[in-house]
């Protein structure tokens, strides 16, 4: 099977069409790029197609009316992280959280928490309890007991452990968590912890570079495999597909055939797809929009194809261009200024929604 071939839409979904930038008669207006035409991304999916969002951003009407006109799942961007809960004298804000979802509630979406426990971030309150045995494992047990029972009911899944394996997948990573609770101990308790406190939702192990690195794809399934043995309730498996557009055509839908092969659910996580990491050095700008397109089609349809009850959702990782992680000083500190996501500045729909919508319509 070739992944990226182009196929039909599905008509009758795609009838109902959002114009963007159009005029009346369906041409666009003088001065303005070619609109694009789309249905809204949930209307073409019988799955929930999530989004990554800000609380700083819920206030723009314009935001949040296509957030919620496109989207029927939220995953807070940042505000759910442990970093932004968890304050140095060990108590816990849930301002942000809670606002992001009540927004979810309001707008008939699915909330997707994101995420209990992560390598990366390691706050003043579990740094002073560090080799504090007992102690630390109580502080532990109680911050994911508090954050994933706050959300029970309304939360569907959870990241549980967040990226946990080595950057080119040599072994787990070594951290905070590992080093006090032990390797793979860290992540069970977690998950345990985390079905008490939220039965009903389904918890999941996410990481990253899944699709370009064979290798740590394997030791992400061997993890997954030992953490089922161990008896831990792990419901799913995350894979962020933060992809590069010069990508090379059918590793996603190798890997996502593979992760899917352990027959858990699968949770696109992250999707956005980098104008700017791309590498190849054949590529013009239109030659790597053009590529970003077949590929947003390949994980579209790699991820439509997978059994209906693997169908967990699919998360893009931010609403507009403007809005991305990879826009910000850190990854795009100069022009030209990168593109990854589905609308562009301005919240139009971009030529790549169109493409993703393709591929999930087979
Ligand atoms: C990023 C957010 O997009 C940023 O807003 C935040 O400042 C840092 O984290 N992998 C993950 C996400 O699991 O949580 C990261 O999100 C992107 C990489």
């Amino acid at each position: 099977m070739n992944p990226v071939r182009s196929r039909p839409a599905r008509r009758g979904v795609l009838a109902g069409l959002v114009a963007a930038g159009l005029t009346a008669c369906g041409r666009p207006s003088r001065g303005q790029p070619a609109a694009f035409e789309a249905a809204p991304l949930k209307s073409v999916a019988n799955f929930p197609v999530g989004c990554a969002a800000p609380t700083g951003r819920l206030g723009d009407p314009a935001y949040a009316d296509l957030l919620a006109a496109q989207f029927s799942q939220l995953t807070p961007e940042w505000e759910m992280k442990m970093e932004y809960i968890l304050q140095d004298d060990g108590s816990l804000r849930f301002d942000a959280p809670d606002a992001l979802a009540a927004f979810a509630r309001a707008h008939g979406m699915s909330l997707f928490g994101h995420n209990l426990v992560w390598y990366e971030q390691n706050p003043a309150a579990f740094q002073r309890l560090d080799g504090q045995g007992a102690a630390f494992a109580r502080a532990y047990d109680g911050y994911i007991a508090a954050v994933a029972g706050r959300y029970r009911g309304q939360a569907v899944g959870w990241d549980v452990v967040n990226e946990p394996v080595a950057e080119y997948g040599d072994g787990l990573r070594e951290c905070l968590w590992s080093r006090n609770l032990g390797q793979t101990d860290y992540m069970r308790r977690a998950f345990e912890q985390a079905h008490a406190a939220a039965p009903d939702a389904v918890l999941f192990v996410n990481d990253y570079n899944l699709e370009s690195l064979p290798k740590k794809r394997a030791t992400f399934l061997s993890l997954a495999e030992g953490l089922l043995r161990a008896g831990a309730p792990l419901g799913g498996l995350g894979t962020q597909c933060h992809l590069a557009a010069d990508f090379e055509p059918g590793a996603v839908t190798t890997a996502i055939n593979e992760l899917a092969g352990l027959g858990l659910p699968i949770h696109v996580s992250e999707l956005d797809i980098s104008l700017n990491h791309a590498r190849a050095p054949l590529a013009s700008r239109d030659e790597l929009v053009d590529r970003q397109a077949r590929l947003a089609e390949e994980v579209g349809e790699a991820f439509a194809r997978l059994p209906r009850s693997q169908r967990f959702s699919l998360t893009v990782w931010g609403l507009r261009d403007g809005d991305s992680w990879l826009r910000t000083p850190q990854w795009n500190p100069n022009p030209p200024w990168d593109a990854p996501l589905f609308f562009d500045d301005d919240g139009r729909p971009k030529p790549l929604l169109g493409a993703l919508e393709r591929g999930l319509a087979v």
